[in-house]
C-alpha cells in the first residue's frame, strides 16, 4: 500500500553557508526519501532557513544589512549546494515566511488556551549601551572560581567550572564592552513541567519510536535536570519561550515588544514550508495534515535532541496537532581523523570547493552512505579511505560490470539481449532475492550495511565474469551463444545493482537508464527482467576514478593573500598585462559554449597535444586538438564538462582538422610557473549552453 510521508531535515541557521555537516544530513535524508519514492510512496521533503534570533540580528547589523536582507542573501546561496549534491527538496522556505508567522502564533494561542503558557518576571543582564537584553553568549567576564579573564557566561574554559552569567566577576557585554546591568522583565513559559506534558512525553519518548540510545538519554531528563548554575533539579522544567525587543523574530500575540524565542518558531518552520509547498500546488494543508495515514519524520543531529523530542512533540500534541512518527538522529561528521573542522587550517571539507574541483558529487554520496548507520554515532571522512572505496567499489566493482559486457553486446549482437539460462539465471535470482532485505536496510538507514551487501553481490557478478571469460569466448569459434548469454547476464545484473544503488547515486542511475534504454527504475523493477530481444544503447564511460590530485587540492589550505601592491605599482596579473579594452560587441563575436568531453586520447607523434571529442549539443561531435597533454591524462578528462570557443574557424593541423578550441588557464611565464588548468563549469551546466 502506498504510504504518505512528510520528511524534513533540521533547518540551518541563516547566518552562514552550508558546511559539510549540513550536506551529510541532507544526503542521509535524500537517500531515504528517494528510496521511499522508488517503493511507490508519496513523499513531501522540505527544508527552510532558520532565520530568527539574536545572533542573526547582530550579524546582520555588523554586515550593515537589515535582518531580512541578510537572511535573503544567505538563502540565495543555497541552490548550488543542493543541486550540486543532488539533494532534491520539494521546497525550501524560511522561518520568516508569512506561513510561519501565522502558524507559530496559532500554535502558541492553542497552547495558551490549553492552559500551558505561564508568565513570570525574571532578572537578566541588559546592555545599557545597546539597550538590549544579552543572550548568555554575548556576556564575558572573570571566572568566579579561578579568576581567568574573558570567560563566557556559562562555563570556564580554564577550570571547567559551570555557573550562571550573573556569577561572573567584572562582566562585560561582548557587543559594546559596557558593563551589563541586571534588569527585570516579564517572560512567557511553556509549562513542560505540567503533569499532562510529563505523562505524555514519558510515553511518547519511550514507546519505541526513538532510537534506543536516544530514548535512554531522554529518559534521564525526566528524573534530573541540570540548571544553568550547575545545580540539579527534579524532572522537566518550564521552557522560557519569549525574548524582549529588539529581537528578530515573530511578535507574540497580545504582548507588544515580546517575541518568540527562535527555538519556538524554528520547528514550526517545518510545517510552514510544507504549507507553502502545498499552497503553491493548490492543495489544502489542513486536509493533508488531517489524514490519519500521514507519517511525519524529522532528520536531525544529536545536538538538538531536546528540542525535537520534548518541546516540539509537546507543542504539537497540546496544540491539538499531529506529533512526529519518528525523529532520526545522526552523529557528527569529522574530517581526516577527527581533526576539528577549520577552514583556515585547511582540514575542513568545503562542499563548494569539492564541486568546483570537478569532483563527482555521487562519490561523496556513496562514501558518506557507506559510513552511515541507523545509530547516532559520529563518522569520519578520511581522504585515503574515500579514494579507496570509491575507486574500488563504484568504479572497480560496479561500473566495471557494464563495461566488461557492453562492448561485446554492441559489436557482436547489435546491443540485443539474449535469453538467459543455467548459471547466469541462478546468479540473477540471487541478486533479485536480495531486494526485500536491501529495501529494509535502507529504510532503517543502515546504508553502510546495505552498500556492503550490494558490493558482495557485485563481487559475485565479477566472479561469474571471471569464470566465463567473455574476452576468450569472443575469440573462440562457435561460442557466440554462450558469449551472448554471459553478456546478457552482466547487463541484467548491472540493471539490478543500479536499482539498489539508485537512492544513493541518482544521477549515475539516470545515465544507466539512458544506456539501458529503460524508463526511471522503480524498486519493483527488481522483480522483472529486461527480456530477450531488448536492445540497449551505446555504452559511454559512466564514472571516473578519484584522482589523488583532486584530494590534495581539496585539502590544500587556502593560499595566503600576498601583500597588496601600492596604488602606484602596476600589476601584471597572472604574469601578463591585461589586453587592450574591448567593447561588448567585440566580446559577443566569440561564441563560448559548454562542451562535454566524450572522448580524449593521446596524439601519436605529439607530446603536447591531446585529441578531444566534444559534444556541444549539436547532434554531432567535434574534433579538437588541445595543447594540454603535459597537464592531463586522457582518462581524467573523459566525461567532464568544459568551455570551448565554438565559432573559431576550423584549422588544419598536422594531425587533422581542429574544430574549435577549449579554454584553459596558465601563467604568462610558463617556465617560472608551469601548469595548465582546463576550465570546468559549475554543476548543472549542459552541453551547448552559451557562456556569456
Ligand atoms: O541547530 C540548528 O542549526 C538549528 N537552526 C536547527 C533548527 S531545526 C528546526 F527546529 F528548525
Ligand atoms: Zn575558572
Amino acid at each position: 500500500m502506498s504510504r504518505k510521508l512528510f520528511v524534513t531535515t533540521a533547518l540551518p541557521y541563516a547566518n552562514g553557508n552550508f558546511h559539510i555537516g549540513h550536506i551529510m544530513e541532507y544526503i542521509q535524508a535524500d537517500i531515504w526519501v528517494r528510496l521511499q519514492r522508488m517503493l511507490g510512496h508519496e513523499v513531501n521533503f522540505v527544508g527552510a532557513d532558520d532565520t530568527h534570533g539574536a545572533p542573526i540580528m547582530i550579524a546582520a547589523e555588523k554586515a550593515g544589512k537589515t535582518p531580512q536582507q541578510f537572511v535573503a542573501d544567505i538563502a540565495a546561496g543555497r541552490k548550488p549546494y543542493l543541486d550540486g549534491f543532488h539533494i532534491a527538496f520539494d521546497n525550501w522556505s524560511s522561518t520568516d515566511s508569512p506561513e510561519n508567522h501565522q502558524l507559530a502564533k496559532a500554535i502558541y494561542l492553542d497552547l495558551k488556551a490549553a492552559g500551558l503558557i505561564s508568565s513570570k518576571v525574571i532578572e537578566q543582564f541588559f546592555d545599557p549601551e545597546k539597550a538590549m537584553f544579552l543572550p548568555d553568549r554575548f556576556i564575558k567576564g572573570e571566572c568566579p572560581k579561578c579568576g581567568t579573564k574573558d570567560q563566557y557566561g556559562d562555563n570556564c574554559e580554564s577550570c571547567g567550572a559551570v555557573y550562571a552569567p550573573t556569577d561572573l566577576r567584572n562582566p562585560y557585554s561582548t557587543l559594546s564592552g559596557a558593563k551589563p546591568v541586571l534588569k527585570s522583565s516579564e517572560h512567557f513559559f511553556f509549562k513542560l513541567s505540567d503533569p499532562r506534558c510529563v505523562a505524555f512525553l514519558e510515553e511518547w519518548t519511550q514507546d519505541g519510536r526513538l532510537q534506543p540510545e536516544v530514548a535512554n538519554k531522554v529518559k534521564e531528563w525526566f528524573t534530573v535536570r541540570t540548571n544553568p548554575d550547575g545545580s540539579t533539579s527534579e524532572g522537566l522544567g518550564d521552557w522560557d519561550i519569549s525574548r524582549d525587543a529588539p529581537y528578530f523574530g515573530i511578535e507574540i500575540p497580545d504582548a507588544p515588544g515580546k517575541y518568540f524565542y527562535v527555538w519556538l518558531d524554528a520547528p514550526v518552520g517545518y510545517l510552514a514550508s510544507l504549507k507553502n509547498l502545498l499552497d503553491q500546488r493548490g492543495q489544502s494543508y489542513e486536509t493533508y495534515m488531517a489524514d490519519p495515514q500521514l507519517e511525519q519524520y524529522h532528520f536531525i543531529g544529536k545536538d538538538i535532541v531536546t528540542f525535537h523530542t520534548l518541546f516540539w512533540p509537546a507543542m504539537l500534541k497540546f496544540s491539538g496537532r499531529k506529533t512526529p512518527d519518528k525523529v532520526f538522529v545522526h552523529g557528527f561528521l569529522t574530517v581526516n581523523n577527527g581533526e576539528k573542522m577549520s577552514k583556515s587550517r585547511g582540514t575542513g571539507l568545503d562542499p563548494l570547493k569539492y564541486l568546483g574541483l570537478g569532483m563527482n558529487p555521487e562519490w561523496l554520496r556513496y562514501y558518506l552512505a557507506a559510513k552511515l548507520s541507523g545509530r547516532n554515532e559520529d563518522i569520519d571522512f578520511n581522504a585515503d579511505d574515500f579514494m579507496a572505496r570509491v575507486n574500488s567499489d563504484l568504479v572497480g566493482k560496479y561500473v566495471n560490470i557494464a563495461s566488461r559486457a557492453a562492448g561485446f553486446l554492441a559489436k557482436r549482437f547489435g546491443g540485443k539481449l539474449a535469453d538467459v539460462s543455467g548459471d547466469g539465471d541462478a546468479l540473477l535470482e540471487h541478486l533479485r532475492d536480495a531486494s526485500a532485505n536491501l529495501a529494509e536496510l535502507l529504510a532503517e538507514r543502515e546504508y553502510g550495511k546495505a552498500l556492503r551487501e550490494i558490493m558482495l553481490l557485485a563481487d559475485r557478478v565479477n566472479e561469474y565474469v571471471d569464470q566465463n571469460k567473455p574476452w576468450e569466448l569472443a575469440k573462440q569459434e562457435g561460442m557466440d551463444s554462450h558469449l551472448h548469454d554471459v553478456c546478457t547476464v552482466c547487463i541484467e545484473a548491472f540493471r539490478l545493482l543500479t536499482i539498489y544503488l539508485k537512492p544513493v547515486l541518482p544521477a549515475l542511475a539516470a545515465q544507466v537508464e539512458a544506456f539501458l534504454r529503460v524508463g526511471p527504475l522503480q524498486w519493483s523493477d527488481a522483480a522483472k527482467a529486461l527480456g530477450a530481444g531488448h536492445v540497449i544503447g551505446e555504452y559511454k564511460h559512466l564514472m571516473q576514478r578519484v584522482d589523488v590530485k583532486q584530494l590534495e587540492a581539496l585539502f590544500e589550505p587556502p593560499a595566503r593573500a600576498e601583500s597588496a601592491p601600492t596604488a602606484m605599482e602596476s600589476v601584471a596579473p597572472g604574469g601578463e598585462e591585461l589586453a587592450p579594452t574591448i567593447s561588448i560587441d567585440d566580446f559577443v563575436k566569440i561564441d563560448l559554449r559548454i562542451a562535454q568531453i566524450v572522448n580524449c586520447e593521446a596524439v601519436e607523434g605529439s607530446t603536447k597535444l591531446l585529441r578531444l571529442t566534444l559534444d556541444v549539443g549539436e547532434g554531432r561531435t567535434r574534433n579538437v586538438f588541445s595543447g594540454i597533454a603535459s597537464a592531463y591524462q586522457p582518462a581524467d578528462l573523459i566525461g567532464k564538462l568544459t568551455v570551448m570557443v565554438a565559432n573559431l574557424a576550423p584549422r588544419k593541423m598536422k594531425f587533422g582538422v581542429s574544430e574549435g578550441m577549449v579554454l584553459a588557464a596558465s601563467h604568462g611565464d610558463e617556465k617560472a610557473q608551469p601548469g595548465i588548468y582546463v576550465l570546468n563549469p559549475w554543476p548543472g551546466a549542459q552541453p551547448g549552453m552559451r557562456v556569456r
